[in-house]
């Protein structure tokens, strides 16, 4: 008998792939919904949708009887400048029929991913809970604006909506969409063909966390029982190091890794408007998060996994 049914829209994506395959193992079932998939290979039902396709969705919704909904679908940062019309489609239009879809059909419960482009400078070092929101970026500007709809649906109408404003996620698949991969390609690039180009500055620095991380906070937020959340947004804090940091962990570990920077002025400008640090006491209060994985703990586990684990990656979705 499963836990219980959640559907995963962006059901294809680097996060959707690793929780969904973590959720399944803990007795889950797991619907994925996403665009067509480029990997036929995904061991879950999978639908066909156009997140932006309110009757679509609906009628999927209406099939599934989900418990729960992970709203993962998006364009992401880099994507969303390069085709404003889409993502505001995606991003912003996509999440409002999402939330009239869950009221139509009964789902109770969403969980969101903001994110740190969720704000935008200038910023204080240590962004505070009640830090106003004036992101630089439309990814940005989208994440706030659902941030906002899902307090409004949660006030209004009694939505169980929880989201994390997730940090920059360190992660095998993280898509080339977004301005920050290089967080993560540069440990991917330098492990299997030795070399790798960072387009940011060495002193940029905005927070990350590791996918192992994210995985169990998400787990976490969505297991914590009503009475112990005092809010419905969590902010969290891992790791803040500069990319130059980075790129010595990498080396310390691959020494004749060709790691080289080259700023692209656009991305660098973007992501050091992103915040560099997170008060997260909240969420540490109300339940219990505190990240496992530091810059050395995470270089030596990613790049352990990426050189020992199998080709696709089924020991990243270990738990941590
Ligand atoms: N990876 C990170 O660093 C990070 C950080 C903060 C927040 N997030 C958020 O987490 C979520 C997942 O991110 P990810 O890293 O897995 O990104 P991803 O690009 O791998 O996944 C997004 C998925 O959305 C799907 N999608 C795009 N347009 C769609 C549409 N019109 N209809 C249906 N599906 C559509 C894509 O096909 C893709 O599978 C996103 O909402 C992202 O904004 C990610």
């Amino acid at each position: 008998m499963p836990l219980g049914t959640t559907l995963i829209t962006g059901g294809a994506g680097n996060l959707a792939r690793q929780l969904s395959a973590d959720l399944a193992e803990a007795g889950h079932r797991v619907v994925l919904v996403d665009l067509p998939p480029s990997a036929p290979d995904l061991p879950f039902e999978y639908h066909v949708a156009d997140i932006s396709n309110r009757e679509r969705l609906e009628s999927i919704l209406a099939e599934v009887r989900p418990d729960r909904v992970i709203h993962f679908a998006s364009l992401l940062s880099g994507g969303s400048e390069d085709n404003r019309d889409l993502a505001w489609r995606v991003n912003a239009d996509g999440a409002f029929g999402l939330f009239e879809a869950a009221l139509a059909t009964g789902v109770s419960s969403i969980f969101f991913p903001s994110s740190v482009a969720a704000y935008g400078s200038p910023l204080p070092e240590t962004v505070p809970p009640d830090q106003p929101q004036w992101p630089s970026g439309l990814y940005g500007v989208t994440k706030a604006c659902v941030e906002r709809l899902g307090v409004y649906y949660h006030r209004r109408f009694g939505l169980d909506f929880r989201c994390l404003r997730l940090p920059v996620v360190v992660s095998r698949f993280a898509p080339p969409g977004a301005a920050s991969a290089y967080a993560s390609r540069c440990f991917v690039e330098a492990a299997s063909s030795g070399r790798f180009t960072f387009h940011v500055r060495p002193e940029t620095s905005p927070s990350l966390i590791y996918i192992k991380d994210v995985l169990r906070a998400i787990r976490n937020l969505l297991d914590a029982p009503h009475k112990q959340l005092t809010q419905r947004i969590y902010n969290l804090q891992a790791l803040s190091p500069s990319a130059g940091e980075i790129c010595r962990a990498i080396n310390d570990r691959i020494p004749d890794a060709r790691l080289e920077f080259d700023p692209d002025a656009e991305v660098t400008q973007l992501i050091e408007s992103w915040p560099v640090r997170f008060d997260d006491s909240a969420a540490r209060t109300d339940w219990g998060w505190s990240p496992h994985f530091e810059l050395n703990s995470l270089a030596d586990d990613f790049l352990g996994e990426l050189t020992d684990g199998d080709a696709d990656g089924r020991r990243l979705r270990g738990t941590g």
